[in-house]
Formats: C-alpha cells, structure tokens, sequence
C-alpha cells in the first residue's frame, strides 16, 4: 500500500535522513508536502527527488528563489507562516514534524487535527504545549510516535506494559561537546567548540543545547509531558558512548533498557514503520567491541538546565513556553556572540524569576495563543536581560 507522507522542516537533519528512508523505497510513498526554511536549494532537489505534491519554504522572502529553482517541475510552491499551516492541513497518513523551534508547534497541531500519525521530532512542541498536544491528538484520533531518540526508546520499552508499573525512567545525556571540561574552561567556551557533538550528527542549534545539557532539560520536560509521570520518576544521566538512550524501570525492579546506535534513522525508521518493524540501514552494535557501558552523574553544578526543567515540570502551565521562549532567546544571543556560554542558564532563569513573579505560569489555560503569547513575553524579558549582560 502506498503511504501518503509529508515532511515539515525536510531540509534540516531530522528532515534529510527521513528523506533518506523514503527515497530507499520511492514506490512505497506518495510524498504530499516537503517544508524547508532559507535552504531553498536542497528543498527544490528534495522536492524533484521524492515528486512531491507541494514544497513550502517558512520565508516569504524565498518565495521567488524556490519559484526558480522549481520552474517547469510542476511541483506547487508555497511560502510563509500561514502556508505552513495550509501545508499541514493537506490529508496524509504519516506527518514528520521535524521544524527546529517554537514555529514547529503550529503546524504540528494542525496535522493532529486531521487524525494523522504524527511522528514528532519538534521537541518544543510538547515543551510549550505538551497537554494541549495530547488533547488534540486524542480529540482526533490521531497518534503521536516520539521520534528523539531519547522518548522513542522508552517509547518501545512500554510496549505491552502498564505505564502503571512504571517506577522511574532514566534518560541518557552524552554531556555534549564539553562533557569532561571544568566550569572554569566552561566560562571560555566558543560556539564553534559548542557546535561539534562527540557522538551525534545534528542541527547546530540542538548540538549546542547538548553541551549545555539545555536539550536534556527539554528531553526531561517531555518525558512527564508524554508519558504523563511524576517529575520525580524522571532522571537523566551522563552516558558518554551515546549508545543506551533510555532505560525504564518497572515496580517488580527490572529495568528494560534501549541500546542503538547513535543515528537518528532509527528513531525516524522506528516511526516511519510503527506498529511494524522493517530493516532500518543503521550500523549494528557489536557488544564485545563495546566491552563497557559507561554512566555517570550529571553534576548540577555545571548543568544549570537540568534545574531549571525540574522547576517547569513541577510549575506546569505555560512554563514550558515561558522556558523555550527563553532559551532560543539565550541560544541567539550566544549564537551572536553576545553573551558566554553559561550565561544561556543565566538569561534563562532570569526570566523565569521575572515572569513567575510578575504572571505566574499557571494561570493561563494552555491555548495556541496562549503559548504564543507567552513565548512572546520570555523573549521580552529575555531580550532585557541579555541588553544587562551583553559583552
Ligand atoms: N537532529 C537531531 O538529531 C534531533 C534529534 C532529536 C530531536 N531533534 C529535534 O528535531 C527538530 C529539528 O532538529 P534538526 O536538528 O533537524 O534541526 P535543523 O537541522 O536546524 O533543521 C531545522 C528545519 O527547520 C527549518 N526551519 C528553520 N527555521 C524555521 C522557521 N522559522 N519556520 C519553519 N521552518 C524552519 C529548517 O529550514 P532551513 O534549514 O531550510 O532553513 C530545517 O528544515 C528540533 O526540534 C530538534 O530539537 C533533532
């Protein structure tokens, strides 16, 4: 059977490797939509690879770019915001969400609407709005299949269990590009340093969140959002081989752990084919090569993030969005060269103190709009505090 299928963010990592799978069995996909941002090059090639119905670029101002790079294909080409929802609206059978950031959310609940299997790599979308997220799937009959590594590992330990019987879960932190640095040389650390990941080939923004355990922190937020455990079932641990990705652990004491390569097709490929398993094109693991797993702590001291997700996930509300908004603010600024490496935690909790004191996360239902707004807000006050900081 032919799958209608439609990838939101197709130009990004998550994005490319889906694209992979799907190209290794073209006859198997019927490709609806392909999202990209300014790469409008890859979108078109993309698009002409996989013949897809429509290629939608975020930018309005990329519109004529693509329009070139797609002239006589007679492939559809839309742009900006609002076509991104349209996009989404489009019938398929399986969605990636794969956007990097808050701009994941919308069209991601827009698919849900439509009862489709959403298989969800765009982390901030059950972040900002995780309960508004599992409303609207099951309003809609539709299903969500986790697609961080991370979340689709525990995700296939529970099958078959009661989530009842689940004691605690633990998730695996490689510690990132800065994993054995002292915090003093951590003061130092430069974005080219942050944008270099140990074990994972990924997007920039999320590679420099690993060193700064603020991707952990995002992970920890939606493991209770997901899975709907109590904060406190929920630990992270520094693994540095990136090999085991989550481990949960049941009431009779048994602890069922996820081992994979660190390649991301097989979380997407876990996705793609859910409730089936198919041959995914990932190395395998050699054990004896492996000879030892290596855990450790990680000291909350140099991770600031971790805390700062134990006070959202017990916050709830829109402190998730308030977070988020806060730390693609803080990455910017880092991004930019305006403020250090540790002082992302800085600006982050700043505003957390601030909106907490002058709002409160709590009492706003969480709404798109809802959400919207106070991302808006975090970024306000975020934008202060880095002016204070700023080098
Ligand atoms: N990479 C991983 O291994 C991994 C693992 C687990 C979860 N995730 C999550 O998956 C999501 C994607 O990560 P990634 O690493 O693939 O990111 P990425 O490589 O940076 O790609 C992001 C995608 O989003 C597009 N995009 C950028 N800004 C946009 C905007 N304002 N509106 C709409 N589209 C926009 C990009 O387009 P252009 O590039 O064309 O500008 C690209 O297609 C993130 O939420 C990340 O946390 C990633």
């Amino acid at each position: 059977m032919v799958r209608k299928v439609s990838i939101f963010g197709s130009t990004g990592s998550i994005g490319c490797n889906t694209v992979d799978l799907i190209l290794r069995h073209p006859d198997s996909y019927d490709v609806v939509v392909l999202t990209g941002g300014r790469n409008v090059t890859l979108l078109a090639q993309q698009a002409k690879a996989t013949g897809a119905g429509l290629a939608v670029t975020a930018f309005e101002d990329c519109y004529d770019p693509l329009a070139e790079a797609l002239e006589g294909s007679g492939i559809e080409i839309a742009a900006g915001p609002d076509a991104l929802i349209e996009a989404a609206d489009r019938p398929a059978d399986w969605i990636m969400s794969a956007i990097v950031g808050a701009a994941g959310l919308a069209p991601g609940l827009h698919a849900l609407r439509h009862g489709t299997t959403l298989a969800l790599a765009n982390k901030e979308s059950l972040v900002t709005a995780g309960p508004l997220m599992l409303f609207e799937a099951k309003k809609h009959g539709a299903t969500i299949i986790p697609v961080d590594s991370e979340h689709s590992a525990i995700f296939q330990a529970l099958v078959g269990e009661d989530i009842n019987a689940v004691e605690r879960i633990v998730i695996t932190a490689s510690g990132g590009a800065f994993r054995d640095w002292s915090l003093d040389r951590l003061k130092t650390a430069t974005l080219e340093q942050a944008s270099n990941h140990p074990n994972w080939d990924m997007g920039q923004r999320i590679t420099i969140d690993s060193a700064s355990l603020f991707n952990k922190a995002m992970e920890l937020i939606e493991t209770k959002e997901f899975f709907g455990v109590h904060p406190d079932q929920i630990e992270a641990v520094i693994h540095p081989q990136s090999l085991v990705h989550a481990l949960v652990g049941f009431t009779d004491g048994g602890l069922m752990a996820h081992l994979g390569p660190p390649d991301m097709r097989h979380a997407i490929g876990y996705a793609l084919h859910w409730p089936d398993r198919r041959h995914v094109p990932v190395d395998r693991l050699d054990l004896v090569q492996i000879g030892q797993l290596e855990f450790r702590a990680a000291d909350p001291d140099r991770y600031p993030a971790l805390a700062l997700s134990r006070f959202v996930m017990q916050t709830g509300g829109l402190s998730g969005a308030a977070f988020n908004g806060a730390k693609e603010a803080a990455l910017n600024a880092f991004i930019a060269g305006n403020i250090g490496f540790l002082e992302m935690a800085r600006v982050v909790e700043g505003v957390l103190e601030q909106i907490d004191a002058e709002n409160g996360h709590n009492s706003a239902m969480i709404t798109l709009d809802n959400v919207v707004q106070m991302d808006h807000l975090a970024r306000n006050s975020a934008a202060e505090i880095i002016r204070k900081i700023a080098r």
